[in-house]
């Protein structure tokens, strides 16, 4: 890798552009993005970039999987985590969808909550016998012996648990994130970019367009 391999990755953005003449919902919005970069590339369109605060009032930024919109963006974690400590402290937080094959970003300011345990029992007994166990075995963010084997371990308790409804854990769930602002990004030509920025005020959604 030289300095030229970060000159050289310089993009140009011409394939898309937000229409200012007819500004709709932005859930409306998200969900036609979102179904767009689905058809092209489905891990791109449900990967998003979760930030949070943490405890000495930094941002803290992961990547986690978008599984579900209702009354805001759904995923599923491990509620001891790293970041459910930091949600349970401050539930202010950031997501950031990134869809460069339709050179598209998303960014949602919101509030989190977990998803009731109904939602979260759903998905987990929707997920393999693998996925289930390991969420089990995982205290997702604790500190663990260099040489543990987990691998091992899981099939282990596989073979263990093949006949058995594995049930999900109390410290395993969902969350949602319930918007208060969404910013749509569309690449243009010369990083004369379209903006489009929604705040909700009053349950209504206010748009105005933002300078590239
Ligand atoms: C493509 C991808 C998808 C991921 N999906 C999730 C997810 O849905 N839920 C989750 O808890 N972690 C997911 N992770 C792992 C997180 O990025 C992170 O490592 C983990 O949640 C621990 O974060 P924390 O220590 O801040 O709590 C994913 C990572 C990648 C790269």
């Amino acid at each position: 890798m030289s300095d030229n391999s970060f000159k050289k990755a310089r993009l140009d953005y011409n394939i898309g552009s937000i229409d200012f003449n007819n500004i709709i919902d932005p859930i409306k919005l998200f969900r036609r993005w979102f179904d767009e970069v689905y058809q092209i590339d489905k891990e791109e369109a449900v990967s998003m970039n979760l930030s949070t605060i943490s405890s000495d009032n930094y941002p803290n930024s992961r990547i986690v999987l978008l599984r579900g919109l209702e009354d805001g963006f759904i995923f599923y974690s491990n509620y001891k985590s790293q970041k459910g400590r930091e949600i349970e402290k401050n539930p202010k937080a950031h997501i950031n969808f990134y869809w460069p094959s339709l050179e598209r970003q998303v960014r949602i300011k919101g509030t989190i909550n977990k998803t009731s345990a109904k939602v979260s029992d759903k998905y987990f007994l929707s997920r393999p016998l693998k996925s289930r166990i390991g969420a089990i075995l995982s205290d997702q963010s604790t500190e663990i012996p260099l040489d543990k084997d987990l691998q091992k371990e899981l099939l282990g308790e596989i073979n263990k648990n093949h006949n058995k409804k594995i049930e999900r854990p109390n410290h395993w769930g969902g969350y949602y994130l319930k918007p208060s602002e969404i910013e749509f990004w569309q690449g243009k030509d010369a990083r004369l970019h379209d903006r489009l920025l929604y705040k909700r005020k009053n349950n209504e959604w206010i748009a105005k367009r933002l300078s590239p």
